[in-house]
């Protein structure tokens, strides 16, 4: 499919809701899986990664449904899934993966965790090894999927994590659940904390301040989940980039996340000169949410690195399109694990950019764009959802048409009717 919005003939204004949050939504899904009794979760997004999780669940024998925005699902408890031995296939999702694997090994399952063509190319051996170490009994292919995972007793461990990831993080502290004794855990960066926070909400023994984790097993079954989900940030990261982009736009997302872990973007375009109002902070499922105002004004390129590099991961593709239209350079530093994501993103970004005519440059571990050189053209999303509406945000600006945008289906289907919507939308 190729996506082309059109160029905006005036401000982006209005207010608009996010579906729930796919970080929260996978772990939900998961954890109410192992948790006793029945758990009710609203506003879950019905997207491609969303529907992995779940498929994967149900092929390991635990169903779930997802109706009006309500998923239920009727726990397992923390003991070994049903249908011994299945092959769960987790799509697209490196979230399902990863987590569900820590999930296998903690309740001494059998299973095989497969995925699409994507998936199997990326690095699954951050998790393997650690999982190792804890006594699990896991078979990678060439350090990727699939991955077999056979019944084994586990211990606890103190690890270093080598690279800030929520995933491997999240996968050894499910597993540390079901271990002979407590772990311990350290990250090289402050990766988001959902896992923590929704683990303990459901009566788990583990600690996490960002930097330092600390597991202990299970005493005591899991309480089922009951709540809403807040707005996905990533998901509304791109509509405060369109508001971003198109002068005169103020633009607000209700009920959004705002958990400091996933604030990154908004603290770097706020540093590039939009204004960002946080409103009527709230708690939702233990997280933090609030109502953001988004407010255009002049864009100056910026520099990024360091910890606001892990606190806005997902959003670089978001914030390339920003930097596209900042006066002068944005320079992003520090962030080579944007080359294992669902695409290599730093080649990505910069070659989709380049291929619309704007001055982009690669490092090994970022990349630099200087602002308002992009002339517009046809670009490829390279079978990724957030490079594809990153692409496609050009085209407010600029002719553009995306190649492959059918992608964008795997985690924001609404995505172009909202934009759509707030260029038609009246103050
Ligand atoms: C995620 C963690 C991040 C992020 C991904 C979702 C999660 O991945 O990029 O989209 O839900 O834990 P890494 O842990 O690989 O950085």
């Amino acid at each position: 499919m190729v996506l082309t919005l059109a160029r905006a003939a005036g401000p982006l204004c209005g207010s608009v809701e996010m579906p729930g949050d796919k970080s929260l939504a996978h772990r939900a899904a998961l954890f109410a899986a192992l948790a006793e009794g029945e758990s009710e979760v609203s506003n879950y997004p019905d997207s491609g990664v969303t529907r992995a999780m779940r498929g994967a669940l149900r092929s390991l024998g635990v169903d779930s449904s997802l109706e009006g925005g309500v998923l239920r699902v009727k726990g397992n408890g923390f003991r070994p899934f049903p249908n011994a031995g299945a092959v769960a296939f987790c799509g697209n999702s490196a979230t399902t993966i990863r987590l569900l694997a820590g999930a296998a090994a903690g309740t001494r399952s059998s299973a095989v965790l497969d995925g699409s063509e994507g998936l199997r190319k990326r690095p699954m051996d951050r998790i393997a090894a650690p999982l190792r170490a804890m006594g699990a009994d896991v078979r990678t292919t060439d350090s990727r999927a699939p991955i077999t995972i056979s019944p084994a007793r586990l211990s606890g461990i103190g690890y270093e994590l080598p690279v800030a990831s929520a995933q491997v993080l999240s996968c050894l502290q499910i597993a540390a659940l079901g271990a002979g004794g407590e772990s311990r855990f350290t990250v090289p960066g402050p990766v988001r904390d959902h896992t923590t926070r929704m683990l303990s909400a459901m009566g788990a023994d583990i600690e996490d301040d960002g930097f330092r984790s600390r597991v202990r097993p299970i005493s005591a079954p899991l309480r089922p989940l009951c709540g809403a989900l807040p707005g996905d940030a990533s998901s509304a990261a791109f509509v405060f980039a369109a508001a971003a982009i198109v002068p005169g736009s103020v633009v607000t997302v209700k009920g959004v996340g705002v958990n400091p872990t996933r604030t990154g973007f908004l603290d770097v375009i706020s540093r590039m000169g939009a204004k960002v109002r946080f409103a009527d902070e709230r708690e939702a499922m233990g997280e933090m949410v609030a109502d953001v105002t988004l407010e255009a004004a002049p864009l100056r390129g910026v520099e990024v690195s360091g910890d606001v590099v892990v606190r806005a991961i997902d959003e670089f593709p978001a914030l390339a399109a920003v930097a596209a239209f900042a006066e002068g350079e944005t320079v992003v530093r520090g962030a080579e694990e944007l080359r294992y994501k669902e695409t290599d993103r730093i080649a990505a970004i910069v070659g989709q950019l380049k291929a619309l005519g704007a001055d982009a440059e690669e490092f090994p571990d970022g990349f630099a764009i200087r602002g308002g050189t992009l002339k517009g053209g046809v670009a490829a999303a390279n079978g990724d959802h957030r490079l594809a509406m990153s692409l496609a945000l050009a085209g407010l600006r600029a002719d553009v048409s995306v190649d492959g945008a059918e992608i964008l289906e795997e985690s924001f289907p609404g995505f172009a009717a909202m934009i759509e919507s707030l260029l038609g939308g009246g103050r």
